[in-house]
């Protein structure tokens, strides 16, 4: 396969030389211990670019060209949703990129519900649609070839389900072995399954997600395995770029708002981490506003705001159906509050039946997606009631996993449009047909 000629010029050696800091005492690591830890204080690391300098209109001009004509290559690297802008992600030699064109999701106008809110510009940018059916494959990509450049031939992660299905996908791509700890009858059927038909070893204990995430890192620091979790900061460096994807489709015009779901609360900080970095370079001059929505019942950041204006994580015990963000001791809580205050954005709590209509009304217009993900279409509802979100602003929700991920969830829900079992008589039918519709 064949790069466009632009690319031939943008090798990996124009991919950044980068560091790993902390993002509590910023002090720079050497060598990264496998938890990926900081050796001073213990908090999470960032990726940082410190040759990165502000462009001026030309060069911006040019990158941004550069991004737009590699839609044109059929190179797996330009293919790549990801990859494709690689000037802004760690040095990684092409060899050793893990990609599965990643990234390339729909950018989606939602018109009742913008309706119904009033509100002139909504739209979801569906991460569901990603080669495993959630976001997390674009952030799988970068780490797992992280993991590849430094010669692991195991990967692991604990999961709600996704990171476990996008790990064990990509790692059988990569012809490596991947290892998932779940926490036992808490994963959708849909989710099991792929890591299951991937290839991982699925470990199910009996406990939540966050003490299979603990239980993982008392394990690795013992048995050699590449923890893909999102503490892993080249996670989040892959997540980072549906920022400068959505940019592009919406011709560089800033948002007001986006809101994401959040969880372990990395895809709020690798949204953010895109956006501000491409307000440093200079190729937008501000961020939107970005805010996380949680579950009523798996709320600590939206408590940790409230009680203590993000200065000390509130741990709780999380419950909800929505079981992809059914976290209470979120990792990267800390790069989610400082996303929170420096694009102005909030947190905000919505029930499980708020989730549910919502996911609905979503359904309703043709875009499915699993709960987790409806629960911003809910939070929306409710930063507009409260014109924290005005009816004149840009919206966008982030759409996180796709709606088959989550069957059974849909079928309790089943509306009166489910009919049936009917004689199989066209009379029957017809009778039938007649009642229902004399109704509407
Ligand atoms: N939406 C979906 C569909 C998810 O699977 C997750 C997280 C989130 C939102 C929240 O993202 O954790 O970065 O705040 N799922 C993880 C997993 C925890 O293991 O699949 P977050």
């Amino acid at each position: 396969m064949k790069s466009t000629s632009s690319n031939t010029t943008m090798s990996n050696t124009t991919m950044s030389a980068h560091l790993l800091r902390c993002v509590r005492c910023s002090s720079v690591q050497g060598k990264v211990d496998r938890l990926f830890r900081c050796s001073e204080c213990g908090e999470l690391l960032e990726v940082s670019y410190p040759h990165w300098k502000t462009l001026d209109n030309e060069s911006g001009a040019r990158l941004k060209k550069i991004w737009q004509e590699r839609r044109l290559s059929t190179a797996p690297e330009d293919v790549s949703g990801v990859w494709r802008y690689r000037e802004l992600l760690p040095r990684t030699d092409l060899q050793h990129i893990v990609t599965m064109s990643e990234g390339n999701t729909p950018l989606l106008l939602l018109k009742k519900s913008a309706r119904m809110l009033r509100l002139s510009h909504l739209l979801v940018k569906h991460q569901g649609m990603n080669p495993t059916g959630s976001f997390k494959d674009t952030g799988i990509s970068v780490a797992i070839s992280n993991a590849k450049a430094e010669g692991f031939p195991v990967v692991c992660c604990a999961s709600t389900g996704n990171t476990s299905a996008s790990v064990a996908a990509y790692a059988a791509h990569a012809e490596m072995k991947s290892l998932v700890f779940l926490p036992a009858g808490q994963i959708t059927a849909g989710k099991l399954a792929q890591s299951l038909e991937y290839g991982a070893t699925v470990v199910q204990l009996l406990t939540d997600f966050d003490g299979c995430l603990q239980l993982l890192h008392q394990v690795i620091q013992r048995f050699p395995a590449y923890l893909l979790n999102s503490v892993n900061p080249y996670r989040l460096e892959g997540q980072k770029t549906v920022a400068f994807e959505l940019m592009e489709q919406m011709n560089w015009s800033v948002p007001d708002h986006v809101i994401v779901p959040g969880g372990n609360l990395a895809n709020s900080s690798a949204l953010g981490k895109g956006f501000l970095e491409l307000v440093e370079l200079g190729l937008i001059s501000k961020p939107p506003k970005i805010s996380v929505i949680q579950a009523a019942g798996a709320n600590p950041l939206v408590r940790t705001m409230r009680e203590n204006n993000g200065k000390e994580l509130v741990k709780v015990t999380a419950e909800t159906k929505a079981t992809a963000i059914r976290i209470g001791n979120p990792a990267s809580w800390r790069k989610a509050v400082a996303v929170l205050q420096n694009t102005g954005g909030t947190a905000e709590d919505v029930s499980e039946d708020e989730i549910a209509l919502a996911k609905a009304e979503l359904g309703a217009e043709g875009i499915g997606c699993e709960p987790a993900s409806a629960a911003t279409l809910a939070g929306l509802k409710k930063l507009v009631k409260s014109e924290f979100v005005k009816t004149t602003e840009t919206v966008v929700l982030v759409l996180t996993g796709h709606m088959l991920k989550d069957a059974d969830y849909m079928l309790q829900a089943k509306g009166n449009r489910f009919v049936g079992p009917v004689e199989a008589d066209a009379g029957a039918v017809i009778r039938t047909l007649e009642q229902i519709y004399a109704g509407n």
